[in-house]
């Protein structure tokens, strides 16, 4: 059988990666997908530097536009990231019927509904495995090992670096800038890192996951996000000692009024799995009501974790381009006219625990009158404590909240913040049991 000629767009750390691989396992490959998977054609930006990888037989452009038009290409993968040229060439490619595959989650957060909806009209695949938590095969868990569920939740550390940021800050000490420039030489930051930061790149993942596990739009607009680039370090030793830690969580969860959808640094107790994911690890946790909880854990950033997905889907692909369109896995796990139009919820409808810190003036009747705003806007403490600050006249309080409506934390903080003995801002961290 003739083999399959992909056409490579992006030769860095993913593009890279994938090259290396696909040559390293080339037997293994093709008899896993039945014929040879070849790359005969790459677009980048500096050929020479590509070249020193490739070698001298690959035709190496730096038109990306002229490898998504050569009529010889059966499957275009997309390497370059970002989501205007990117866009472009996905669209291009599935006009002229050829097969995508992709690592980017910034495309299709913002645009899969339109890429996805043009791959259907015009009877190709779009796969992207490597768009979500990197080397562990989470799409293909959600949307097809998991066909049989109702999920009830997805609950994920899916962004690589702040992980490793927020791992190496608690157990070594280290500075934030000092471990992003690590994370950067090891080739997990984005190619703007504030999108790891702040939370951005996890929302892009977890709304591809949402959309899979409920079967709604791509709605990466309705998502709420927040990163870590305000986490104090006093916050990370706190939450230790109280027996918890502070990790990135994206979380996606079907209530009755609708979907929520947020990513967020929340408390997880210490001796959760989760809790104990570190370095640029990721890891998923999905309850469905048959299965129970199950947890996918492995390398979520990085060259050849990724290319382990990427090629995962080329072989995909090629042992699926001569079935019948329609009976192809749905791109978003189910049938195009079945999705549904469940609400993503506003934030302030989200129901959490919370932990709640402050810095206060040390005199009579400050505790009662915290826990009457508290009480008057529905909040249970589920314990307090108190100690000292640095000034001798001041304490510092953390509180740690029963489960609350967000809406209702935020209105009493802002009057506790307002009360004159209140000496700080109150930090306000989320909590997640995921039970
Ligand atoms: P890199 O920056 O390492 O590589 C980007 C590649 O695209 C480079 O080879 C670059 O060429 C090429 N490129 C950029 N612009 C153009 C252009 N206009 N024309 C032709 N080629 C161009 O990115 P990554 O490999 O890290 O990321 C690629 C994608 O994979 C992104 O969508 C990212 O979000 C995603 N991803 C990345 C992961 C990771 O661990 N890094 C993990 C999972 C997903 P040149 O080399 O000449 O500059
Ligand atoms: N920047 C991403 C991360 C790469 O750190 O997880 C993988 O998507």
């Amino acid at each position: 059988m003739d083999s399959i000629k992909v056409g490579l767009l992006g030769l860095g750390v993913v593009g890279g990666g994938t090259w290396k691989v696909l040559a390293r396992n080339r037997q293994e490959i093709s008899r896993r997908a039945g014929r040879n998977i070849e790359v005969t054609r790459v677009a980048v930006r500096d050929v020479a530097k590509a070249r020193k990888l490739l070698g001298p037989d690959v035709p190496v452009d730096a038109n990306p536009h002229a490898v998504v038009n050569d009529p010889t290409i059966d499957i275009v993968v997309e390497l370059i990231g970002g989501d205007t040229l990117s866009r472009e060439l996905v669209l291009e490619a599935i006009k002229n019927g050829k097969h995508v595959v992709t690592a980017n989650k910034a495309l299709l957060a913002k645009h899969g509904d339109e890429i996805f909806a043009a791959a259907s009209q015009r009877g190709v695949m779009v796969a992207f495995e490597a768009a979500v938590a990197g080397g562990i095969p989470i799409i293909k868990a959600m949307r097809e090992g998991l066909t049989a569920n109702r999920i009830e939740w997805v609950a994920g550390i899916i962004n690589g670096t702040t992980n490793f940021i927020l791992s190496e800050m608690r157990s070594r000490g280290l500075s934030f800038d000092t471990v992003l420039a690590e994370a950067q030489k090891l080739g997990y930051a984005e190619a703007d890192p504030t999108f790891d930061i702040e939370g951005v790149d996890a929302a892009h993942k977890l709304t591809l996951l949402a959309s899979i596990a409920f079967g709604i739009p791509v709605q990466f607009d309705k998502a709420y996000i927040e990163g870590i680039s305000k986490l104090a370090s006093e916050d990370i030793k706190m939450a230790e000692r109280l027996g918890y830690r502070i990790k990135l969580l994206g979380i996606t969860k079907r209530r009755p009024q609708g979907i929520e959808l947020r990513v967020h640094p929340a408390l997880v107790p210490a001796k959760s799995l989760l809790a104990n994911v570190e370095g640029a690890m990721n890891a998923v946790l999905v309850k469905g009501d048959a299965v129970g909880q199950s947890l996918y854990y492995g390398k979520g950033a990085g060259e050849e974790p990724t290319a382990s997905s990427v090629v995962a889907d080329l072989v995909d692909v090629a042992r699926l381009m001569t079935s019948d369109p329609e009976h192809r896995v749905p791109h978003l796990a189910f049938q195009p006219d079945a999705m549904s139009d469940t609400p993503i919820l506003d934030i302030g409808d989200v129901v959490t625990s919370y932990y709640l810190r402050l810095t206060v003036a040390d005199q009579p009747g400050v505790l009662a009158e915290l826990a009457k705003h508290l009480a008057d806007a529905g909040i249970s403490i589920g314990s307090m404590i108190q100690q000292p600050n640095d000034a001798s006249d001041m304490a510092d309080l953390i509180f740690l909240t029963h489960e609350a409506l967000e809406r209702n934390v935020a209105q009493a903080i802002t009057k506790i913040e307002a009360l004159p003995f209140v000496r700080s801002r109150v930090t306000r961290i989320r909590m997640e049991s995921l039970a």
